[in-house]
């Protein structure tokens, strides 16, 4: 009861909303455009069930409150977490680089979080992983030509990422209903990623393969193409839980460590157990 009350008082807080514009106008008719001719899948699977909730949502409810959904909150979204102290405090540790990059917009009506209202609980979420990539792996974010992202969510980490200096080519694979909240969310941000619904190759060049607990929920049928994509990558950010999709994960991306060629770290989420990181990079930084 005392929690729920909290919450409310907590969600009753909002960033200054954006002026409208007529950019914002035709992202919305696009949006909307895309759920009329999005079936439902009726599939009895999590992600079906989750499909179809979203279609719902957006077929009646207003998207530019998308972050406050039901459907958004209970599978993306974390507003309210106690961790998220932990992750504010490491990324703290260098303040120069992510302050200014958590800074939040008002883009899908975010929650803003309690002991730093600039930002949300998200986003910061999203930066912690990235720190902790970044710190496993020395990469730098502005360096790289290619992110092929799988399961993108609303493109929280595409954001960041271009906030951070990223300037390639970023892909994010995901499910039509998402690819169409990612074009609403990054082009409400000028940012405008390849959004696909099937693998697709990548160009040549410094990549990222990004996948935070997405892949590791997906079933086997979709996973199998990734390995392909994959392993042409030169860095990897895995998030992931030890079973998802009725698959075991740590015995699927243990095979993925035995059969790319990078040096690999796995590395425990101490506030988070028993969820870990797959971290790669190359074995020698190339030239
Ligand atoms: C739990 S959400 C995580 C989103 C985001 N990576 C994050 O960390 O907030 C899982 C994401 O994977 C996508 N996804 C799940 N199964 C998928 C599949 N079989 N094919 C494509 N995308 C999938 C979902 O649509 C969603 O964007």
């Amino acid at each position: 009861m005392l929690k729920k009350v909290a919450r409310d008082i907590i969600k009753a807080r909002h960033f200054r909303p954006m002026a409208a514009s007529g950019k914002e106008d035709q992202l919305l008719a696009e949006f909307k455009q895309a759920f009329s001719a999005t079936p439902q899948t009726n599939a009895d699977s999590a992600w079906g069930r989750y499909l179809d909730l979203f279609r719902q949502r957006a077929i009646q409810d207003d998207p530019r409150k998308f972050l406050r959904w039901d459907v958004i909150e209970e599978t993306m979204c974390v507003s309210y977490a106690r961790f998220l102290k932990t992750e504010i405090a490491y990324l703290k540790q260098n303040w120069k680089v992510w302050g200014p990059v958590i800074n939040e917009t008002a883009v899908g009506d975010p929650v803003p979080y309690l002991f730093h209202s600039k930002s949300s609980g998200n986003l910061i979420h999203h930066a912690y992983h990235l720190a902790r990539f970044q710190a496993a792996t020395g990469c730098r974010f502005e360096e790289l030509d290619v992110v092929y992202e799988f399961g993108g969510g609303y493109g929280c980490a595409c954001k960041l990422l271009h906030a951070l200096g990223f300037r390639g080519q970023y892909i994010i694979q995901d499910f039509p209903h998402f690819s169409a909240l990612q074009r609403y969310y990054l082009g409400m941000h000028g940012i405008e990623p390849t959004l696909t619904t099937e693998p697709m190759t990548q160009p040549k060049g410094k990549s990222l393969f990004l996948a935070e607990w997405s892949l590791s929920e997906a079933p086997e049928i979709a996973r199998a193409p990734m390995f392909d994509i994959a392993k042409d990558c030169d860095y990897f950010l895995i998030g992931y839980q030890p079973v998802g999709g009725e698959v075991d994960n740590v015995q699927f991306f243990g095979e993925w460590q035995r059969k790319i060629d990078a040096h690999w770290s796995v590395q425990d989420i101490a506030h988070l157990e028993p969820n870990q990181y797959l971290f790669g990079c190359p074995k020698r930084a190339p030239n």
